[in-house]
């Protein structure tokens, strides 16, 4: 079971009277060179997003604006963190299946990559992801 409180990045920022300034370098302040990013806004309630695992992508997700619910999953259980300060990021690793769930109103998910988009990357079906972690018979 993937210990939360372990992928936490929390992420430099600069504040003053005129607010927070968070900013993020690859191999730096995440783990990866970055070499994409996107992210999810204008998430009807209600929505989930995510419903895969990857067999070489890391993400980072932020919550820039608003908050989501993540939930995560090896294969051997499944955790569920509340994003919702823009000062953090959380680590996805190989093999994880996530989901996106309960985003606010307005809540925007930026993710960093550690690869450009590949299709041939997604785990999409949640059995084949279970035998590929060997997690069922
Ligand atoms: P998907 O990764 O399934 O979305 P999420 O996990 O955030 O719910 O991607 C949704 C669609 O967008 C899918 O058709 C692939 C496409 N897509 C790209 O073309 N490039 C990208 O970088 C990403 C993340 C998705």
């Amino acid at each position: 079971v993937i210990d939360v409180s372990k992928r936490l990045l929390d992420l430099p920022t600069i504040t003053d009277p005129r607010g927070h300034l968070t900013f993020v370098e690859g191999l730096r302040h995440v783990p990866f060179d970055i070499k994409r990013v996107y992210y999810l806004h204008h998430v009807p309630a209600g929505a989930e997003r995510g419903g895969h695992a990857h067999h070489a992508l890391h993400q980072v997700l932020i919550a820039v604006s608003g908050g989501f619910t993540v939930v995560l999953d090896d294969g051997h259980g499944q955790v569920r963190h509340r994003l919702d300060d823009a000062r953090k990021g959380l680590l996805i690793k190989t093999m994880e299946w996530r989901e996106l769930v309960d985003f606010t109103p307005g809540g925007v998910c930026l993710v960093l990559a550690s690869r450009p988009y590949e299709e041939s990357d997604y785990i999409r079906d949640y059995d084949t992801f279970l035998r590929a972690v060997g997690a069922k018979a």
